[in-house]
């Protein structure tokens, strides 16, 4: 593993060795036990988009890990002016250890990977967002005690939280049922791998999709950098949402995760939100651990602490 641009690129086994030690930094951060094994490290952090939870849990992340981590806003980069990705990424790698990006083309942070001579992270493109789902089948692991066999069922637009929830999932062998509108499916890419798996299935019908479902899963109607289509789109997902019906579909003891910022009424009611808080905000803690698990495999060449 050199990099992480995409689920698609890590294997099943990959992923849940960066869980397994993504279990093992949250065990060590709650007891004090300190893990400073990215001591002189540095991680370069570019936004093109806003952030909470990614830019707080990497820069925390690699300050725990006895490292360094430079938040670089896109606004103030060469790269918001128009210099190449191509070139940044040969300079960055000069004075870097790793490279997190946040932008809108997937292209952008394949550049990087392509140009530079350090690890690059994708922290969400406009196609998929790898760190999150992660985190997410990390909480999946922890509340469930597994991952295989269980069913996550997704709810709404087929966008980068689909995409990279489809791929992740199938690939540690959950069944995955989605509903999106039919003009918001997956991507073509994700379509295609998922349909290699006879435990995938996508559908335009909330409630279909969300029959004994062990996780329902929903995101945003309207993504960053699509703010001035969000009426248009919220007229086109109405019904797109978990709500306490819907639930009645799903197993009795179904989870409920939302990568947040959440729009509550919109793809998930307050009623639902607050009862499933708990583990949603127990998703958000586990960006900080699982990301940590991601830097030590990346910029550490270990797959253990000690
Ligand atoms: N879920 C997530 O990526 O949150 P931020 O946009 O706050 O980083
Ligand atoms: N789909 C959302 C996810 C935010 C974490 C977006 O791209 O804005």
């Amino acid at each position: 593993m050199k990099h992480l641009l995409k689920m698609a690129d890590l294997s099943a086994q990959e992923i849940i060795e960066i869980l397994n030690l993504a279990d093992q930094l949250k065990y060590e951060t709650h007891h004090g036990i300190p893990h400073p094994v990215l001591q002189g490290k540095t991680l370069g952090m570019i936004f093109e988009k806003a952030s909470t939870r990614t830019r707080v849990s990497f820069e925390v992340g690699m300050y725990q890990l006895g490292g360094n981590a430079l938040f670089l806003s896109a606004r103030d980069l060469q790269i918001g002016r128009g210099e190449p990705a191509s070139d940044t990424a040969r300079v960055l790698s000069r004075y870097l250890d790793g490279i997190m990006i946040r932008t809108f083309a997937q292209e952008e942070v394949e550049t990087l990977a392509e140009y530079g001579s350090i690890p690059i992270i994708n922290g969400l493109t406009d196609y998929c967002h790898p760190c999150q789902v992660l985190a997410d089948l990390m909480t999946i692991r922890e509340v469930k005690s597994g991952l295989e066999g269980l069913k996550l069922c997704y709810i709404g637009d087929g966008n980068n939280m689909a995409n990279s929830l489809i791929v992740g999932a199938l690939k540690v062998g959950m069944k995955v049922s989605a509903a999106t509108p039919a003009t918001d499916k997956p991507h073509a890419d994700v379509m295609a791998f998922a349909q290699q798996f006879k435990d995938f299935s996508w559908t335009d019908s909330v409630p279909d999709a969300a029959e004994g479902a062990d996780v329902l899963i929903t995101d945003v109607w309207a993504s960053m950098g699509q703010e001035s289509e969000a009426a248009e789109r919220a007229a086109r997902f109405e019904g797109f949402q978990i709500n306490r019906q819907l639930m009645e579909k799903a197993a009795k003891d179904c989870m409920v995760l939302h990568c947040l910022p959440a729009h509550l009424g919109e793809e998930i009611t307050k009623e639902v939100f607050d009862a499933h808080a708990g583990e949603i905000f127990e998703e958000a803690e586990n960006r900080l651990h699982a990301q940590k698990a991601v830097l030590v495999r990346l910029l550490g060449g270990k797959t253990t602490v000690r």
